[in-house]
């Protein structure tokens, strides 16, 4: 197909410029062809010079090898829509770290764990929301919400709900109140999740979608009296994160400013990398429960021992629960949930596994789906195995020191939002798990597929059909 369409290319150039080597007059013929030769030989040292800019190697550390594509284009039109597995493909051929051109822009992948500690990258932390007391502070609001979501389901029983869709709704409104102090009707929000999945596909509908969210509510704020932000603050008990920023941005004498538009920005980055990420991990791990029976009653189990069966799981449960735990660690082993982290970016020339990796504009992935798949590593790494992270191995942590295991990311640039996600995502599994039990719809085969995105998801949504599992009624009140 792509040598069709070349040749096309081609042919409509030379019906175009016929007129060029059809000479008129033999007078013409000598310096057309000159000219010719001349444009032919700028072209050649114009592709040298760009191809031998970029191998300058620092040292004796030359820059990693790659293939080479077409010119121009360079490796672009073979890019496959399952990116992680082409990278991992890729790096079978050309070793655990390559060099790719895409279009003008260079890129390099890793896909060894011995690689990334040499390399750690830069982090923007929301320190405020994120820290433990501020966490502590705000269990209320996570604890409302989870219940809310509880009640939800439990007034469905029976029928079949789409796991993703329930989490995410819990999620947004729990990071909704946290940072902006509102949230989404749970009653009529049914489809959200698909209306912001299709906007997330497009950043630019996203931004306008937030936007439209925040304007009025940034608006609101800003208009509050001295005595309006007294009472609420009384209310809540603290400053929800865009108060803070708000009131940050007042100050001029801080030294610190941000200009609305920035504070939108970090907004957007939070509610985006927070509530599809958290969804689709939670849809991973009830889609593995589920596909393994033996693992869905060692769960249960579990919940019933450290819980009871007359209570509600509450975070202080969480630390007792080491099955559910491993569960969730072996979830994120094997469907990490950005499967490339996010791409970064050099400002300076460094060497990496033996190769120069060149400074500017070169975008850096990190290939953590084909990591946490290395048989060198792990040992039978395609089967889902939670006992993996049991006894010794339970002291693995999310903190991206084990540079074998990064689900969060590393360094600088590890998730902003790694505290309040461990917790979400446990508090919210194990009330699912506590509270119902859980059965796919008649004749409906569990699909364990997935599908390449920023944020790798299930192909098929999964579905599934509650029943109450607690003896009392009050239990979900
Ligand atoms: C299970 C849930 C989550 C997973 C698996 C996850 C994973 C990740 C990963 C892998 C990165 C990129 C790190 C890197 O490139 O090195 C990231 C970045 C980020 N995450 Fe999360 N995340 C989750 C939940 C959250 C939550 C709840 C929030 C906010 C409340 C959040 C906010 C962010 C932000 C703002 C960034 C960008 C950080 C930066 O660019 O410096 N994430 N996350």
């Amino acid at each position: 197909m792509l040598l069709g369409l070349l040749d096309r290319l081609l042919s409509a150039l030379c019906d175009q410029w016929t007129w060029w080597w059809e000479a008129s007059s033999t007078k013409d013929e000598l310096p057309r062809a000159l000219l010719t030769v001349s444009i032919l030989i700028l072209v050649v040292f114009w592709y040298r010079w760009t191809f031998m800019k970029s191998s300058k190697g620092i040292g004796s550390h030359p820059v990693p090898p790659g293939p080479r594509g077409l010119p121009i284009v360079r490796y672009l039109p073979f890019l496959d829509t399952n990116l992680h597995e082409q990278f991992t493909e890729l790096a079978h051929q050309y070793g655990p770290i390559y060099k790719l051109w895409l279009g003008q822009k260079l890129c390099v992948v890793m896909n060894s764990p011995s690689l990334a500690k040499e390399r750690t990258m830069r982090k923007v932390f929301v320190r405020d929301t994120m820290s433990n007391s501020s966490l502590e502070a705000s269990y209320n609001l996570r604890k409302d919400e989870v219940l809310k979501t509880i009640r939800e389901v439990h007034s469905k029983i029976g029928t079949p709900m789409d796991i993703a869709e329930i989490t995410f709704l819990t999620q947004m409104n729990v990071i909704m109140n946290m940072v902006w102090g509102s949230t989404i009707d749970i009653h009529k929000a049914h489809g959200v999740r698909t209306e912001f999945r299709g906007v997330a596909r497009e950043m630019e509908r996203l931004r306008i979608w937030v936007d439209r969210i925040l304007d009025s509510i940034i608006d609101a704020q800003t208009k509050m009296s001295m005595v309006e932000r007294a009472e609420a603050f009384k209310i809540k008990g603290k400053e929800d994160f865009l108060q803070l920023l708000l009131a940050l941005k007042e100050q001029e004498d801080t030294g610190i400013s941000f200009t609305l538009e920035q504070i939108k920005a970090l907004l957007i980055d939070i509610v985006v990398g927070g509530t599809d990420t958290s969804a689709t991990m939670v849809e991973w791990a009830m889609a593995e429960i589920m596909h393994n029976p033996e693992i869905m009653k060692k769960v249960q189990e579990e919940l019933s021992d450290v819980i009871g069966t007359n209570n509600i799981v509450e975070e202080s449960h969480l630390p007792k629960l080491h099955y559910l735990d491993a569960l969730i660690k072996e979830t994120f082993r094997l469907h990490p949930a950005l499967p490339l982290l996010v791409p970064k970016r050099t400002d300076r020339p460094c060497v990496v596994g033996g190769y120069t990796i060149p400074p500017k504009n070169t975008r850096v992935f990190l290939n953590v789906w084909a990591m946490h798949r290395d048989p060198e590593v792990w040992d039978s790494p395609l089967e889902f195995k939670p006992k993996r992270f049991l006894g010794e191995a339970s002291k693995c942590d999310y903190n991206g020191n084990n540079f074998q295991y990064l689900p969060f990311g590393s360094g600088r640039r590890i998730c902003a939002g790694l505290p309040l996600a461990e917790k979400m995502v446990m508090y919210f599994l194990a009330s699912l798990l506590h509270s119902f039990n859980w059965r796919s719809p008649e004749g409906e085969e569990l699909d364990l597929s997935e599908t390449f995105g920023i944020v790798m998801k299930k192909k098929t949504p999964l579905v599934a059909i509650p029943t109450q599992r607690l003896s009392s009624l009050e239990l979900y009140a």
